[in-house]
């Protein structure tokens, strides 16, 4: 029987206990075992970015990490920062610019543009490709997501 161990940790604000897989990764712990499915399952070996979720306070590759490493931490998803409206301004440029077409990328996509937004507020439009390349979009060619990233940087061109 697979080696099992008890977890506690905060999810978008709210206390988790759980006993989790020893080898579950914690993008799967979110989807599975709670219900949140914004963060996607993409290549399962931190290629893809769609699995980014934030972990006391930095964004982490869902799929990379353990629940059981999770433990103690506050881990914040795409569901907890849209209610609270901290990508309310990408959301809406995102929208705007039909940043978007099948959506598999964009929870990922978003939490790195916002992790950008404050760690580089006054990106350029080199950093904002730099800085979201490790996150794979299949349709879009990027175009519309850097210049919805940019608008809320630098304000509408
Ligand atoms: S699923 Fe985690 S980086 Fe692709
Ligand atoms: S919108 Fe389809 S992968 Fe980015």
């Amino acid at each position: 029987m697979e080696h099992a161990l008890d977890i506690a940790l905060t999810v978008n604000g709210t206390q988790v206990s759980r006993r989790v897989p020893a080898r579950q990764n914690l993008v799967d712990f979110l989807r599975d075992e709670l219900g949140l499915t914004g963060a996607h399952v993409g290549c399962e070996h931190g290629v893809c970015g769609a699995c980014t979720v934030r972990v006391d306070g930095d964004i982490v590759r869902g799929c990379l990490m353990l629940a059981v490493q999770a433990n103690g931490c506050r881990v914040e998803t795409i569901e907890g920062l849209s209610d609270s409206k901290e990508l309310a301004k990408l959301q809406e440029a995102f929208h705007e610019r039909n940043a978007l077409q099948c959506g598999f990328c964009t929870p990922g996509m978003l939490m790195a543009a916002q992790d950008l937004l404050k760690t580089n507020p006054k990106a350029s439009r080199d950093e904002i490709r730099l800085y979201i390349s490790g996150n794979y979009c299949r349709c879009t060619g990027y175009q519309a997501i850097v210049d919805a990233i940019e608008e809320v940087i630098h304000g509408p061109r």
